[in-house]
């Protein structure tokens, strides 16, 4: 089997995480921060050197404020409805049209209660925003702006530096949605100005699904609300949640196993990966340019993307593309709005959406001649 669907979930896994996942569950798989017996200390010491890499990888500096979520859109909702709960009714956001679900799904939630009013940014012919109209976007009750650092869809890279400058010019906070990103780009919240950086363990980490996290930086600390209460070990006689980091948005017994499975992926290191995937993407992209019986939507530069291609064939429904992919060609790929429709809206694949091949580190050149040739006899 052919496994082109890396942007849904990375497979296969790093090598080592099943084994340091099943190792952790049958020898030592303790509860960290809650009882003093050795097994419970050699947890949390295993859980707090995962939230250091974490910290390193992204620029962080102080691992406190690398929280533990269950996936990437728990992360974002925790930073979305943290950092707004404190705002009086009408608070202004600002997002782009490339957004996935995970964002647009709680922002217009907010938006529905009226709590908050949102612009929705919009993006050119290839999916890309221009800063200059985030910065356009921005009023006077702006609070915080939430975008994609690349499209889930199109495999558009944006240019969250450039975004990161103009939101803190502005004052508000700036969250960036790195889920098809860590692992592949380097980022460094300082340099870009992030206040709230959210992704999953489970795409180009390539950890197991089931852990997230969300840094929290330092401007976020009068405002940010947990989400949650709970349980978090420490000083149990306080009625209220602490407010100290990271237990302030972490409340409950973690994810160990998961934690200490994305602990063994981070040993890999990631120099390479998104070389490696742009160099599938353009060979892909050359095999089907210029051929009239196939849509590419999205970057023709590979160079601004990560390792996705979305595609029509011509007269097909791209959900009966797939499934021949997968019976006749044993080939993964996914198929449809992939959770982000205002992009397939702006782009005109909406409803049907699109089929989408999503490279991995573990692809060959080999791999996307299969899916060429595949393509080439289902048109
Ligand atoms: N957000 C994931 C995707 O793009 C699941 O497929």
């Amino acid at each position: 089997m052919i496994y082109l669907d890396n942007a849904a979930t990375s497979f296969p896994k790093a090598p080592s995480v099943a084994e340091t996942v099943a190792g952790f569950l049958a020898s030592a798989a303790a509860n960290p921060g809650r009882s003093a017996h050795r097994m419970a200390v050699e947890t949390e010491r295993r859980i707090d050197d995962v939230r250091l890499r974490l910290t390193r990888l992204i620029g962080g500096d102080d691992p406190r404020r690398m929280i533990f979520t269950l996936n990437g859109t728990d992360a974002l909702n925790i930073a979305i409805k943290g950092a707004l709960a404190a705002e009086p009714d009408g608070a202004h956001v600002v997002a782009t049209v490339v957004e996935h679900n995970s964002v647009a799904r709680p922002l217009r939630a907010l938006a529905d209660a009226g709590r908050v009013c949102v612009t929705w940014v919009d993006c050119d012919e290839q999916g890309h925003v221009d800063p200059a109209d985030i910065a356009a976007a921005m009023t006077d009750a702006t609070r915080l702006v939430v975008m994609i650092h690349a499209s889930n869809v199109t495999g558009a890279i944006q240019d969250a530096a450039a975004v990161g400058r103009v939101v803190r010019a502005h004052g508000a906070l700036f969250c960036l949605d790195a889920a098809q990103t860590i692992g592949l780009l380097p980022i460094d919240v300082d340099a870009m100005n992030v206040d709230l950086l959210a992704f999953p363990a489970h795409k180009a980490l390539l950890g197991p699904p089931g852990v997230g996290g969300l840094w929290v930086g330092p401007r976020c600390d009068p405002v940010m609300r947990p989400w949650r209460e709970g349980g978090t070990g420490g000083d149990s006689s306080s009625p209220a949640q602490p407010v100290e980091w990271p237990h302030r948005l972490e409340a409950g017994t973690a994810n160990t196993a998961g934690i200490i499975g994305l602990g063994a992926a981070l040993k890999r290191p990631i120099e390479g990966r998104l070389a490696h995937e742009r160099e599938l993407r353009r060979m892909l992209m050359d095999r089907l340019e210029g051929d009239g019986r196939f849509a590419v939507v999205g970057p023709r530069d590979s160079g601004r993307c990560v390792g996705v291609v979305s595609l029509n064939v011509a007269g097909s429904d791209p959900h009966d593309v797939a499934a021949i992919l997968d019976d006749s060609f044993d080939i993964a790929v996914r198929a449809g709005l992939h959770c982000a429709p205002g992009v397939h809206r702006r782009l005109g694949t909406f409803p049907a959406g699109t089929v989408r091949a999503s490279f991995g580190p573990f692809n060959t050149e080999a791999d996307v001649d299969r899916l060429a040739h595949a393509l080439d006899q289902i048109a």
